[in-house]
């Protein structure tokens, strides 16, 4: 077993969006809360396919998880509390965190905090244990996706 700040890195293919909905529900599993999840990769790439596994790991209906057009920040209570993110409308800058007060939503230790775009974060400074998530493919292709947990960015 490596401790939490060692750096680990994995990928995986994913054929189709049920693998990537049983990959998020692997990954909601091995969460207890204060874990900040980034996710990256273009339009229709799987991002809150991903998200409504993890969300259906954690007790809560993955109907409840989508990418509506005006909201910026949702959140699901479930086993625990996750804040679903997206900030596709933004653009990229310290804004970005502002417009959805990232700061007093990452003071909640307990909650999940998922981000889709989270490129448009730009240099908001997050802590180093953050897991990073890139998917990428489209259409029918099978999709790579990317973890790094730890410092491995
Ligand atoms: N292997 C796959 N994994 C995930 N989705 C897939 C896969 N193959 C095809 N798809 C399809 O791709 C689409 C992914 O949509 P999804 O809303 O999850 O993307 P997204 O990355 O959140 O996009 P956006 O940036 O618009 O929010 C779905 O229509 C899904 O059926
Ligand atoms: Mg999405």
């Amino acid at each position: 077993m490596s401790d939490a700040t060692t750096p680990k890195t994995r990928e995986v293919i994913s054929h189709n969006q049920t693998e990537t909905f049983d990959l998020g529900e692997d990954l909601g599993r091995e969460l207890s809360g204060g874990e900040i999840i980034l996710l990256n990769g273009p339009l229709g790439a799987g991002k809150t396919m991903l998200v409504k596994g993890i969300a259906s790991a954690l007790g809560i209906d993955q109907e409840d998880v989508t990418s509506p057009s005006f909201t910026l920040v949702n959140p699901h209570p479930g086993r625990l509390l996750l804040y679903h993110i997206d900030l596709y409308r933004l653009d990229e800058g310290a804004s970005a965190a502002h417009a959805v007060d990232l700061d007093e939503i990452l003071t909640d230790e307990n909650a999940v905090v998922i981000i889709e775009w989270a490129e448009r974060l730009g240099r908001y400074p997050l802590p180093e244990d953050v897991w990073r998530i890139s998917l990428s493919g489209d259409g029918d292709e099978p999709r790579r996706i990317a973890f790094s947990t730890g410092d491995a960015h």
